[in-house]
């Protein structure tokens, strides 16, 4: 029997909901919250159940909670049901805003809770609700994705999904939505006529080594043509030669309006670069775009050289050949800790069914730097001008890591 309880948060909207819960045999109607004790205490006695003074207390004790909020805001009662692991449904508008219906979504697809309301589901999906807010053009000038990192400056952070990087500099850019990647009918959902800008990146690095699909870049590009937005592609980590490819974006076929390249540029020295088509770059006017350091001579310099040498295609293609071979041998230590080996050129991801820490540092002890994307994936990006030699002690590095940490894992059982 699904132990159930009540949060009452206006005028007791949801005693149809208690009455039905009373009346059922598959749940048990465990108690009621309300923030106002006396209505609380009233409507417990009417049903016959505990009045819980204590949300975390309710929380305790049941399964499941419906929230009753008639008009009132809920983010703050369901975050807090969906992180003590407890399915909720509710029964009004998710949220006024998106940052709100996408966290209470997130909290609850982390938690692996269920999520459910009874009003139709133009109110209760943050997709169709974004539309709506975009179409009203408070928010949603800007369309970013899941799992997305684009920097730690505020406009880039602005568009980063991971709220541990965002939330301490709050407040950002306004007016930012963010889509599932790789989910065009979702992002399509949320670009109309105030979107003035899309930004992905071809693939994702920090977001666990994710590759859009060339079906999901095209349908991009062709709904910031039909709406009037631009297309931005951040290449900083996949772009200048990582992928195999000059340019990540090159498999869809498409190119955007306005591209970032940074990472490798000057192979070290620190540089960024930012390319616009001829018609956005018309829009930038002399003085408005610019800082103290950009463009100094030295690092352009080294840019120069470093963009000959990778768009050498001999260059391209080795990179191509060896992360080919970095990915076989990688999937050929068949370690019972990995899930996936993934990843296009020398841009690799390793998938683990554990956490990839113990592995980061125990490779480090042996001489090899490797990083994570995520919690739970091994991100390797080697050098591109890495050897097959490299690859190989590379490799049976992480094989001695991986078959150190099953053992472990296994003993530890
Ligand atoms: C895709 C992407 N964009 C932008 C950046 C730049 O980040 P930051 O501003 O922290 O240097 C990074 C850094 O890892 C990145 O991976």
């Amino acid at each position: 029997m699904v132990k159930i309880g009540l949060i009452s948060l206006a005028h007791m909207h949801g005693l149809s909901y208690g009455r039905a819960l009373q009346a059922s045999s598959q749940a048990q109607f465990v108690g009621i919250y309300d923030r106002d004790e006396q209505r609380g205490s009233r409507y417990a006695k009417e049903f016959g159940v505990e009045y819980f003074p204590d949300l975390s207390m309710l929380l305790k004790s049941v399964d499941a909670v419906i929230i009753c909020s008639e008009n009132a805001l809920h983010a703050e009662y369901t975050l807090a049901a969906a992180r003590a692991g407890k399915h909720v449904m509710c029964e009004k508008p998710l949220a006024t805003n998106l940052d709100d219906a996408y966290a209470m979504v997130r909290a609850c697809e982390e938690n692996g809770v269920i999520l459910q309301t009874a009003f139709p589901m133009r109110y209760s999906t943050p997709v169709v609700r974004g539309k709506e807010i975009v179409a009203s053009g408070a928010l949603g000038k800007i369309v970013a994705f899941s799992g997305s990192f684009h920097g730690r400056t505020m406009g880039a952070l602005s568009v980063t999904y991971k709220a541990a990087y965002r939330e301490p500099f709050a407040p950002l850019v306004p007016g930012v939505c963010f889509a599932p990647f790789n989910d065009l009918a979702a992002a399509a959902a949320l670009i109309s006529d105030a979107t003035c800008a899309v930004v992905v990146e071809p693939v994702q690095g920090e977001g666990g080594i994710h590759a859009a699909t060339p079906a999901f870049l095209r349908g991009l590009r062709a709904l910031c043509d039909q709406h009037g937005a631009l297309l931005i592609f951040d290449e900083i980590q996949c772009g200048l030669g990582r992928t195999g490819r000059l340019w990540a974006h090159e498999a869809a076929g498409v190119t955007p309006d306005i591209m970032t390249l940074a990472k490798p540029l000057a192979n070290g020295l620190p540089i960024g670069a930012i390319l616009l088509t001829e018609d956005v770059a018309a829009a930038v006017g002399p003085g408005e775009h610019g800082s103290t350091f950009a463009g100094g001579p030295v690092v352009c310099r080294a840019g120069e050289v470093v963009f000959d040498r990778v768009s050498d295609p001999d260059f391209l293609a080795a990179v191509a050949a060896n992360g080919e071979y970095l990915r076989e041998r990688l999937r050929a230590l068949a370690s019972p800790l990995v899930v996936e080996v993934r990843g296009e050129g020398l841009l690799v991801g390793v998938e683990l069914k554990t956490a990839v820490a113990p592995i980061l540092a125990a490779a480090r002890q042996r001489g090899l730097l490797v990083i994570n994307a995520g919690d739970n994936t091994l991100r390797i990006a080697p050098p591109l001008i890495v050897t097959r030699d490299h690859i190989d002690a590379a490799v049976a590095i992480l094989g001695e890591c991986l078959a150190e940490e099953e053992k472990r894992l296994t003993q530890g059982r």
